[in-house]
């Protein structure tokens, strides 16, 4: 009798689990279809992309606002992603160049910004001008190299958005702000750190034609979160951090993005911004 009882529960905890697992599929597989949330990988971090992958998307009419530069002006619209355009020795050098400056400040939230060409550093709550701040000192932190790096990679960075949408290169100018950022998870403490809203660049900044993202560490191995979301009407669009990629696109309604919070260790990137009003032109940093 002892044999049968054990023999008998034996079965009814299989049947037990087995309505279970049974049950808990259907309520995942429900959750899943009923909440519409559709993410897609546009480019994954493990991916090298040789050559710009490109996705065109029709341009809002944000541009009609502003006065018309052709040749520049957008008139194909879209998003690209690009790793040849700048090396991962470069990128280090770029990142190394960001450690020493942001390493003069640092937001209290976890989101910093270092400006070379207006000289903004983020310092607890508020900015500094690091050129005044530091004077004299600021050659112990920057060299003649790291500028002309910075230069060489803004004008390949500017040559492949016009060679991929089809401008000419020369119509194009720098324009600000143009700086690097360093995320982590640390919490917000003022706006300046709430980098996570969706949001549009030339809504933000009229004067931005063409946007560019250089990354300067990789998702999943330097950082957790971080990723760029196009968010698209039927979907959500993401383009994952990798040292040296570029990835750019055109500023306007078209491409609507946030970015994901960085849930551990620390996202570096420069944005590099044009526009195609030569009254809105910056020049190249230089160290004074
Ligand atoms: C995209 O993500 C946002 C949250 O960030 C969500 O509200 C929205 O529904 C998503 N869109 C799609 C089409 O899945
Ligand atoms: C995030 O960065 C800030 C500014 O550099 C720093 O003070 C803070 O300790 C960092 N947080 C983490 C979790 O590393």
């Amino acid at each position: 009798a002892g044999r049968h009882r054990q023999t008998f529960t034996w079965r009814g905890f299989i049947i037990v689990l087995l309505l279970l697992t049974g049950s808990s599929a259907v309520v995942i597989w429900l959750y899943m279809s009923l909440s519409d949330d559709v993410t897609e990988t546009l480019v994954s971090r493990r991916e090298v992309l040789t050559e710009p992958r490109l996705f065109l998307v029709q341009c809002s009419e944000d541009y009609e606002n502003y006065k018309q530069f052709p040749g520049c002006t957008p008139k194909k619209c879209g998003r690209a992603v690009i790793d040849s355009v700048v090396t991962k020795e470069e990128a280090q050098a770029l990142r190394r160049l960001a450690e020493r400056g942001l390493s003069l400040g640092g937001s209290d939230g976890g989101a910093s910004i270092l400006d070379l060409h207006s000289g903004a550093l983020s310092m607890g709550k508020k900015f500094v001008n690091i050129y005044r701040y530091f004077s004299d000192q600021i050659r112990e932190v920057f060299t003649e190299e790291d500028f002309t790096l910075y230069r060489d990679v803004r004008g390949r960075i500017q040559r492949v958005i016009a060679e991929t949408f089809g401008l000419d290169s020369s119509q194009m100018y720098l324009t600000k702000p143009t700086f690097f950022s360093h995320i982590n998870s640390t919490s917000a403490k003022t706006t300046h750190d709430e980098y996570w809203h969706p949001h549009i660049d030339k809504v933000t900044y009229g004067s931005f034609d063409y946007t560019s993202l250089l990354y300067l560490t990789d998702y999943g191995v330097d950082f957790g979160g971080g990723r760029f979301i196009f968010m698209d009407p039927n979907s959500n669009r993401t383009v994952e951090p990798r040292a040296g990629r570029v990835s750019f696109f055109s500023s306007g309604s078209e491409n609507l993005h946030r970015v994901e919070k960085v849930v551990w260790g620390t996202r570096y990137a420069i944005t590099v911004s044009f526009t195609c009003d030569p009254d809105h032109a910056i020049a190249d940093p230089t160290l004074p």
